[in-house]
């Protein structure tokens, strides 16, 4: 059986959004050069979107986290699984992501690389569902807050899959034709 999409905003939808974030963060960065770091894995396909859209110099950077097991999400506690290739001393420092969801990921994430003396650290996400807040994130671009539901595409993912869906969807698990 296979699952059934909906689509909650379309790529075109999507696409103006990044292109009007995108502009917002290079009149903000004028005469600076943007450091991107994208969380892998589901940043990756708004990361490379939003560079596109910014016009003032940009370098980027990868680097990708997990949970620890469930007895210990509550701590907000996340692994560095892949870290950044490059430090962070003096650099305008702008995290990418694809969702803050309780946002016990970035409140740790912005913690670990507020230490590494950055001259700024802001945040950008694609999606908020901010009904889910666990630990609170300040986020200083977000294209789309969105209710709480079930997304994919854009990077985001459902069992690994769907991050390739070029608009946000919502799952409907085993509801489609086969
Ligand atoms: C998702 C999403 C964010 C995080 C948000 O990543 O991409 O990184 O969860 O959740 P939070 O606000 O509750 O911490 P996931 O752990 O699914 O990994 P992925 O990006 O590789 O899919
Ligand atoms: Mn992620
Ligand atoms: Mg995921």
């Amino acid at each position: 059986m296979s699952d059934k999409i909906n689509v909650l905003i379309s790529e075109e939808d999507v696409e103006k959004r990044i292109q009007e974030i995108g502009a917002a963060i290079s009149k903000e960065y004028e005469g600076k050069c943007v450091h991107l770091i994208c969380v892998l894995k589901g940043g990756v396909f708004f990361a490379c979107e939003l560079a596109k859209r910014i016009t003032v110099p940009v370098t980027m950077d990868f680097m990708s986290v997990s949970s620890y097991g469930d007895d210990t999400k509550s701590s907000g506690v996340v692994k560095i699984v892949k870290d950044l290739d490059q430090p962070l001393e003096g650099k305008d420092v702008l995290i990418v992501e694809d969702i803050i969801d309780s946002g016990r990921t970035l409140s740790y994430l912005i913690e670990i690389l507020k230490k590494r003396n950055p001259a700024s650290l802001k945040l950008c996400t694609l999606l908020d569902k901010p009904e889910r807040r666990v630990k609170e994130v300040h986020v200083d671009y977000t294209c789309f807050n969105i209710p709480d539901e079930f997304v994919v595409g854009y990077g985001l993912d459902y069992a690994q899959r769907y991050r390739n869906l070029p608009f946000i969807g919502v799952v409907e698990p085993g509801a489609g034709e086969d």
